[in-house]
């Protein structure tokens, strides 16, 4: 059943006419979301197999993270850092007993959270490390994704997120993905003050380093003085099987981005993690954002954490995405069009068996959608797959049925 009136076509008319045209959307407009699936406004039922990048994490529309935004929201929404208000220091207490670190930065979108890392970074290697006024580095990797801003798409190497958008911010070193000798290199300048990396690349096609890799460039780090900063926006908050994806290598990085599921998808809240030598280098006036710590942000995340910790959704991502890998890979082994299968916990990619400007992942997934499943294609000839973590054994089966009946169709 349906609420709204407009009709697919008439939807997408309106956003073609009206909107940016800086997206290009699956043809599938959305008008409900309950769990792992979200309805068309034909009343279409479909799995959500893009969980809207990793956001979604906790299911759509879940009742414990609804009901905590609708109640805040009658209570009060918004007073800026002005004043202080009595939600916010609660859940700083909370978020950084939870992860394990001194002080939180509250910011709204994953690339705010990457730019308050970077600035962060930045003022430590001025009045911590004693690096010389203006010569700081940041290093980058090739592939990586923080976002959109210019702060962002400086350190980017794919031309669609630069082509047309220079000049760009000065400080940025970028060297290979998965490559411990290019940053041992990289690391002998003595004005590098961080290293900034997505333990898995989600945009670049769910790109999975070598075992070991983080742990070694965090010691790499750590001995040159140099502070690791992770961008866990989208492999945080239990996608990966783990709370955040450091863990699967059993270290802390020095700064820790969260996004996304941070929220359960129902509100933009982001947050830079660190140590008091790292956050108290920031001081009043320097740093902020009109509505980053608002008091609904802050009781949405509480409620968007406490429930991936009470239904144990890292648990479940790790035991799901193993099966999940296996069934893929039985399919990649007997089809030719599908080349590799990669992931970790519930954040998965199959890279089919195409040059990366074809059309033969777009195809797929439209045919996915008519199959009752929304994937989306990222790096032209890979289709992620991140259902939200709390799919059950057998939808996961039913959904491997959707994507073989699929492929079989090509
Ligand atoms: C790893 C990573 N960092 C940062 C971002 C930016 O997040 P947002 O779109 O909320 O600004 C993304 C978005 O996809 C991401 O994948």
């Amino acid at each position: 059943m349906t609420e709204t009136t407009l009709t697919t076509q008439q939807a997408i008319e309106l956003e073609e006419k009206y909107g940016a045209h800086n997206y290009h959307p699956l043809p599938v407009v959305l008008s409900r979301g309950e769990g792992v699936h979200v309805w068309d406004v034909e009343g279409q039922q479909y799995f959500d197999f893009l969980s809207a990048y990793s956001a979604v994490n906790q299911g759509h529309c879940h009742p414990r993270i609804v009901k905590a935004l609708t109640e805040q929201a009658q209570r009060l929404t918004l007073t800026s850092r002005a004043f202080y208000n009595d939600v916010l220091g609660r859940y700083e207490k909370f978020i950084t007993e939870l992860f394990g670190y001194d002080r939180v930065l509250p910011m709204n979108t994953g690339v705010e959270g990457g730019e308050t890392a970077v600035k962060l970074c930045r003022k430590w290697a001025y009045e911590v490390k004693g690096v010389p006024a203006n010569q700081a580095k940041i290093i980058f990797v090739e592939g990586n994704f923080w976002g959109r801003t210019l702060g962002a798409i400086s350190s980017s190497t794919d031309p669609s997120s630069t082509r047309g958008f220079g000049p760009f911010m000065p400080g940025y070193e970028i060297i290979p993905y998965n490559d411990l000798e290019a940053l041992k290199r990289a690391l002998q300048d003595p004005n590098v003050a961080g290293f900034m990396v997505e333990p898995i690349q989600g945009e670049a096609g769910v790109v999975v380093p070598d075992i070991g890799y983080l742990k070694q460039a965090y010691e790499l780090c750590q001995q040159h003085n140099v502070l690791f900063i992770a961008d866990e926006v989208q492999t945080g908050i239990a996608r990966t099987g783990k709370l955040y994806a450091c863990q699967h290598e059993d270290f802390k990085p020095n700064i820790l981005i969260l996004g996304k599921a941070l929220s359960g998808g129902v509100f933009p809240v982001s947050a830079v993690l660190a140590s008091d030598e790292i956050m108290l280098t920031i001081k009043p006036g320097e740093h902020g954002s009109t509505f980053g710590g608002n008091p609904l942000a802050c009781e949405v995340a509480m409620a968007a954490l406490n429930v991936v910790i009470d239904e144990q959704l890292a648990e479940r991502a790790e035991r799901l995405g193993q099966l999940f890998r296996e069934r893929m890979q039985r399919l990649a082994d007997r089809h030719k069009l599908v080349s590799l299968v990669r992931g970790k916990g519930l954040l998965n990619a199959v890279v089919i068996n195409d040059d990366p400007e074809g059309d033969t992942a777009w195809n797929i997934c439209l045919k996915l959608k008519e199959n009752g499943l929304l994937a989306k294609p990222t790096h032209g000839n890979v289709i992620r797959f991140a259902p939200p973590l709390v799919i059950t054994e057998e939808q996961l089966h039913e959904c491997c049925d959707i994507i073989e009946k699929t492929l079989a169709e090509f």
